[in-house]
């Protein structure tokens, strides 16, 4: 029987040469997984053989890894922001980068304020951002929208999970469709797929051949979803508007905020300095 120290080792070998960025620390994180133990506890054990049922366990999460199945998806779920959120095949993993998103939207909303404030997440994919909101501002009520089915079950499983059924709405349809035009809407609120077409290929495999391309395809520039979206989210928002934006695109979504006639309209950077965040207002 091997040391479990010799499977990591391996493990993370095998990762390299598959083209994983961080071989050691995934696979420890694919280790701890199958025997359902802390990473700490893998060096803590470092000497004890792994049994055969163990290895057993353990092969098939790290061939899926070694096609550059995303992570997150073979572990069933990611940190983001403050929760830890299942994610499942055909939902896209939330960023990091969209942290940045659910701060701005958390800077607009006091804290221990107790009128309610309504937020439309437009394209919620596992429901990161409206869920990250609700979580942290109880009077949050959140609308989850997605077009597709796999990100609304994994939303609802998150919705159930957090115990946010009273707050939070999830909703399948088009953009802002599916929220009737009587009900309120303080703050629209999207991370839309962004990523121009031709570029698409050119992402990480995870990207490219796994993740699904109705979460990623903004169209020829990338900008498609932004025009189709802003227009309507103006017109309802009561308070404002704001978008996460790819690389170069904010000034493009500036202009077109202005033009709709939004005001103070802002931008963020993620924490690697790049503009990830623009944000309007309607005028008073
Ligand atoms: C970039 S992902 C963002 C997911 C999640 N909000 C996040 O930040 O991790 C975009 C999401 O928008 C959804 N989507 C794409 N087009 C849409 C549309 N026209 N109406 C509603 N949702 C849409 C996709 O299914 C996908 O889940």
């Amino acid at each position: 029987m091997i040391p479990l120290v010799d499977v990591l080792t391996r493990t993370e070998g095998y990762l390299r040469s598959r083209g994983i960025p961080s071989p050691r620390y995934e696979a420890e994180q694919l280790l701890a997984h199958a025997l359902e133990i802390q990473r700490l506890q893998i060096y803590l054990q470092h000497d004890r053989p792994m049994s055969d049922e163990e290895l057993a366990l353990l092969r098939p999460l790290v061939a899926r890894r070694g096609k550059r199945e995303p992570l997150a998806w073979i572990l069933g779920t990611v940190g983001f922001h403050a929760l830890e959120l299942q994610v499942t095949p055909g939902v896209l993993v939330p960023r990091p980068d969209t942290e940045t998103l659910v701060d701005e939207v958390l800077a607009r909303i006091p804290e221990g304020e107790t009128d309610p404030v309504y937020i439309a997440d437009v394209g919620c994919g596992s429901g990161a951002i409206g869920l990250a909101v609700a979580t942290a501002r109880e009077n949050a009520r959140v609308f989850s929208i997605d077009i597709a089915d796999a990100p609304l079950a994994c939303t609802r499983a998150n919705v159930a999970a957090l115990g946010l059924e009273k707050r939070v709405a999830v909703l399948k349809g088009n953009l802002l469709d599916p929220i009737p035009p009587n009900r309120v809407i303080d703050w629209v609120v999207s991370n839309p797929p962004y990523i121009p077409s031709k570029d698409l290929t050119e992402c990480e495999p995870e990207v490219s051949q796994w993740e699904p391309k109705g979460a990623l395809d903004g169209g020829r520039d990338g900008l498609a979803v932004y025009q189709q979206l802003l227009p309507t989210a103006v017109e309802r928002a009561r308070k404002g508007v704001l978008v996460e934006v790819g690389i170069r695109q904010a000034p493009h979504i500036k202009r077109l905020m202005l033009e709709l006639g939004l005001v103070d309209v802002t931008t963020a950077n993620d924490l690697g300095g790049v503009v990830r965040v623009v944000a309007g207002h309607k005028p008073s």
